[in-house]
């Protein structure tokens, strides 16, 4: 058995003979003395093969990638490489053994790779070797028992639940899996654990976790894969304060392990009006300010024809202000500006500079000398500040100005790299209306617990509803969410009167869920943090495939295995399965 790990080597081990094991890294022959670089999960260290060793020639058909077995004595190094911990020592080989050959592999084992992505999907089993990925897996591993040893310590069972259930309703499709014993029935894999997780707290669990797969056929984006790891919870005899409190000591226990960074506890929070008000998301990247300003209150007499409507229509009109760059952006740049706003579905962007005293640009003319000093002065507008305006129903204002303010910190660098921006949002709204439906939804799932006053609004005035919910926000990530949980059976009563259901409609759906709360459901709640977006966020990357080790494509497709693939005729027999071509 391999004892070694070779990146753990100093000159603390000068004169020491030991066996390694690994990958050549890289294999140089001087012309006399052959270097070899062998690579294991802990790192590289040097093997110098001289040719009065008996496995010289042997050593000379060493190529990369070749799987060694070495014994040698580590000596110190001429040539100290202070690149690398091992850059002091090297080994002098003794009796080398080429434990298995390799093919030219497709792309070098090095950090800053240039192959295609898809090639390195391809041999994900190749890209792993190297140090970026492989060092992001180390990480997860260690998240996982930081995760876990806490989770314990706080009297947590972790319990698994089953793969193959039934639809759960988080709101995304369903993957299924066609049943062969029951034909023309489906298993739906869980989009989530929360129907189990909430019979386990019925069922007198108290408090439990699962590191689990959850599911979910919606469409790709760079932090979401179509099957994803959630840290699940669910504890009883709790409040939202005590899911927060456990929760957060969580992220702070890990943040110290992993990164040594102490945070003040309790996090910060806001509530989602206040995040959607002023940065235009549920989800605001607070590592740098850019609020959006309600200036409405300005033209309530206004001529200005465009913002005269929208306030007749009961939409509002609000500001960005950009500090110190009006010189800087063009007309052109600021018809780029106006596009993307566009894709969100604003009409226009209108934009003004503060120069010299004065505004300029696209509205300039169209306000009153009036508007123009309240504009100022309200603004606190400076010289060389850009002001950009969405005037529109509050949805379209917010979302579209909230967009621009992450482009724009983005592309002006004003976020602060150096720290992590974490925060709860809550008293999400609990409906939420659907536009394609003509109807409201629930915001999460129709088993969120309305705050205490919402609960008599629930039939007449779902607008202003607010549930018991939360998300942990990072760095303009949600990183987790959950909720206090509906344990009355009048309220969830009411709560599916409220989205629509009829009595048998709900039962059909959720029947054996409900009849489980006619039988003693303690007050419960949970939370579940997407677990491979906070490694992203504690690896510093922007592409969650970084931080799985198998992960599909946008299109929702494995380039190793080539899933999902054809079946034969005879697996969609026995599933009594047809397949119709378009
Ligand atoms: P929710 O749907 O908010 O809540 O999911 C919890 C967290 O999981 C992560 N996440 C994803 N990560 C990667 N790819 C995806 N496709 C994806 N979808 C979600 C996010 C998200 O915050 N049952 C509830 C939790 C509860 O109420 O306790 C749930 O699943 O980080």
């Amino acid at each position: 058995m391999k004892k070694t790990k070779n990146g753990t080597f100093t000159k603390s081990n000068v004169g020491e003979e030991h066996t390694f094991y690994g990958w050549v890294q890289k294999m140089r022959n001087l012309g006399g003395l052959i270097f070899i670089d062998l690579r294991d999960r802990s790192g590289i260290i040097q093997l110098v093969i001289r040719p009065e060793n008996e496995n010289y020639a042997l050593a000379e058909t060493v190529k990369s990638e070749y799987v060694l077995e070495v014994t040698g004595t580590i000596a110190e190094r001429e040539s100290i490489n202070k690149n690398i911990p091992t850059g002091e020592i090297e080994v002098l080989v003794k009796k080398l053994k080429v434990l298995n050959t390799s093919k030219d592999i497709p792309f070098e084992i090095k950090d800053d790779t240039t192959a295609l992505e898809d090639t390195r999907l391809k041999y994900r089993y190749l890209d792993l070797r190297r140090d970026t990925l492989k060092d992001k897996l180390v990480l997860r591993s260690k998240v996982m028992q930081i995760v876990r040893n806490y989770l314990v310590e706080n009297d947590f069972l972790e319990i698994e639940t089953p793969m193959l259930g039934r639809s759960t309703p988080e709101g995304a499709r369903d993957y299924l899996v066609p049943s062969r014993v029951n034909k023309g029935s489906f298993y739906a894999l869980p989009q989530s654990p929360q129907l189990y997780k909430q019979l386990l707290m019925i069922a007198g669990m108290e408090r439990y976790f699962q590191i689990v797969k959850c599911f979910r056929d919606e469409d790709l984006r760079a932090d979401r894969q179509p099957e994803f790891t959630q840290i699940d919870m669910e504890m009883s005899f709790v409040d939202t304060e005590d899911v927060l409190s456990i929760a957060e000591g969580m992220i702070a226990k890990i943040w110290k392990e992993v990164k040594g960074v102490e945070l003040t506890l309790p996090l910060p929070r806001m509530t989602w009006d206040e995040a959607f008000d002023r940065y235009g998301s549920d989800k605001p990247d607070l590592r740098f300010d850019l609020p959006i300003q309600d200036v409405t209150s300005i033209f309530t007499n206004t001529d200005f024809q465009v913002f005269k409507g929208t306030i007749e229509n009961k939409g509002i009109i609000n500001a960005l202000v950009v500090k110190n760059v009006a010189n800087d952006y063009s007309r052109k740049e600021i018809d780029k500006l106006t596009d993307f706003v566009k894709t969100y579905q604003a009409k226009g962007l209108c934009w003004l500079k503060y120069l010299e005293g004065t505004l300029t640009g696209s509205i300039a003319k169209n306000l009153s000398d009036a508007e123009c000093q309240e504009l100022i002065t309200k603004l606190s507008l400076e010289e060389n500040d850009l002001v950009f305006i969405v005037a529109d129903n509050r949805k379209v204002t917010k979302t579209s100005l909230g967009e621009l303010r992450k482009k724009l910190g983005h592309d002006l660098h004003l976020i602060d790299e150096s720290k992590d921006a974490i925060l709860w949002i809550t008293d999400f709204p609990l409906f939420e209306y659907s536009e394609t439906e003509g109807r409201f939804l629930a915001m999460h799932h129709p088993f969120t617990a309305p705050k205490e006053e919402s609960i008599p609004l629930l039939l007449t005035d779902k607008e202003h509803c607010y549930a018991k919910a939360y998300d942990i926000v990072i760095n303009g990530y949600e990183a987790g969410g959950g909720s206090i949980r509906i344990h009355s059976h009048e309220v969830q009563e009411k709560m599916f009167e409220a989205l629509g259901f009829t009595p048998e409609s709900a039962k059909e759906q959720f029947g054996f869920f409900l009849e489980a709360f006619d039988y003693g459901a303690p007050p419960h709640g949970g939370i579940a943090f997407g677990f491979d977006r906070l490694i992203m966020l504690l690896t510093n990357t922007e592409n969650i495939r970084d931080v799985i080790a198998f992960p599909k494509t946008t299109s929702a497709s494995d380039l190793m295995t080539e899933a999902p693939n054809t079946v034969d005729e005879k697996q969609l027999k026995d599933l009594a399965i047809e397949i119709v071509k378009s």
